[in-house]
């Protein structure tokens, strides 16, 4: 049995063996799927990894991330620290990360908006009773439906309804392919469309306000993940365009939708803040590997192992929010923009999402997406 300076790096691998096969594939080590690895194990793959960006190969340098990370960059954010009466709006906030990040903002003062699916009329209550805040309600929005994002905005619109801190968390991976209503990847739909439609309606909507000079900026908030770094380069010329995968494809799949994400949050803080004073904080995070129901979608044959395993050896949602509270709450993030977090460390995201060319293409080429969206409302 492992030691718990091992447990990590355990449990980053295990993780990975339901977001892809690939794992066990490409680090050429014959592991079965479901067999916990040992320390050296996990060693002796890195070792093995090849050098080119595969999805293997960023789960081995998120591994390492964690056998190298020594102090953090930035620390959680003291009890004391409150945001009292500023509206917050969290997606997903149902389960998992979105729930205890909404509790955590909850606890500190903020009315909460959770934007979540139809189908989680009990999330209000229990936010309200773990938090002791009555200030939660929720907007149902499906976020794998552009007409469900523009109806939902329609009410926040006509509500005035003015967001001060946005954590755009909802996400998911899929085994396969999934078409969205408007004939998109599911996962191309929920990590990129549409968050730019939503947020380009409500900086159009008002409902996000640039700060007026000596004021404070509102702060949104991205998810996303280190599997970023794994995606291959964007292919502008299919951009949008649904292909069927299975499931030896979907880690591919979700590391690019989250390559778009990171790229499109990166481009969205250089626009918003174009003068070098932050007007609209803009920030995204990888919280590591945090037991979810992210993997509720495994494989039948394969939940028996993913899922005790998440439970054993993943950080808890509760633990994993600490960058989340940070860039929602500290003051220094709040004053600053295009913060990218891992874990507590900051870092660049990878060269490809902070490419400005690669923003500015991606911004260009999802007008049309965006101005479609109208259509189909
Ligand atoms: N868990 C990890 O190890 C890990 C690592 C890196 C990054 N992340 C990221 O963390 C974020 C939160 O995931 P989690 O781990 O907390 O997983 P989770 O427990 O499965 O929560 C995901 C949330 O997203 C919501 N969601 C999914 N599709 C949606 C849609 N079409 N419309 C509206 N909401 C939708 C889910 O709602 P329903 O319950 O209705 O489906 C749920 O509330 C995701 O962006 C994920 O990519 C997670």
């Amino acid at each position: 049995m492992l030691k718990t300076s091992h447990h990590l790096e355990r449990l980053e691998v295990s993780f990975e063996v339901f977001g892809g096969v690939a794992v066990v594939q490409t680090l050429h080590h014959p592991l079965r799927i479901g067999r916990v690895l040992t320390g050296n194990e996990v060693a002796l793959a890195m070792t093995r990894a090849p050098k080119r960006r595969t999805v293997a190969n960023a789960i081995v340098e998120a591994v390492r991330d964690f056998r190298n990370l020594k102090t953090p960059d930035v620390e959680p954010v003291p009890d004391d620290v409150r945001i009292d009466g500023k509206t917050c709006l969290v997606t997903g906030a149902n389960c998992g990360l979105g729930r205890a990040a909404a509790i955590e903002l909850a606890r500190r003062g903020g009315n909460m908006i959770l934007a979540c699916r139809p189908g989680h009329d009990e999330t209000c209550d229990e936010i309200r009773e773990a938090s002791g805040s009555e200030t939660v309600e929720m907007l149902e929005v499906d976020l794998a439906d552009v007409r469900s994002v523009h109806r939902c905005c329609d009410e926040m619109q006509r509500r005035g309804i003015r967001i001060s801190i946005a954590l755009m968390n909802a996400g998911l991976m899929t085994p396969t392919a999934r078409e969205t209503p408007q004939g998109y990847d599911t996962m191309f739909a929920v990590h990129f469309l549409s968050k730019r439609v939503m947020i380009d309606r409500w900086l159009q909507d008002g409902v996000i306000r640039p700060a007026e000079p000596g004021g404070e900026p509102p702060r949104i908030v991205f998810v996303s993940s280190e599997s970023h770094r794994s995606a291959d380069a964007i292919e502008f010329d299919h951009l949008g365009e649904y292909a069927e995968y299975g499931i030896k494809e979907s880690m591919r799949h979700y590391g690019l939708s989250k390559l778009l994400l990171s790229t499109y949050a990166t481009e969205l803080s250089r626009r918003l803040n174009p003068s070098g004073t932050t007007d609209v904080a803009v920030h995204a995070l990888c919280p590591g590997g945090v037991s979810t129901r992210i993997a509720r979608d495994a494989p039948a044959l394969l939940k028996p192992i993913v899922n005790p395993v998440l439970r054993l050896f993943f950080r808890s949602p509760e633990k994993a929010i600490a960058p989340i509270t940070y860039l929602c709450c500290a003051p220094e993030a709040g004053t600053s923009t295009g913060m990218y977090l891992h874990l507590m460390n900051r870092k660049p995201v990878s060269d490809s999402a902070a490419n400005p060319d690669n923003g500015a293409k991606l911004w260009e080429d999802s007008e049309a997406m965006v101005a479609r969206s109208r259509d189909a409302t």
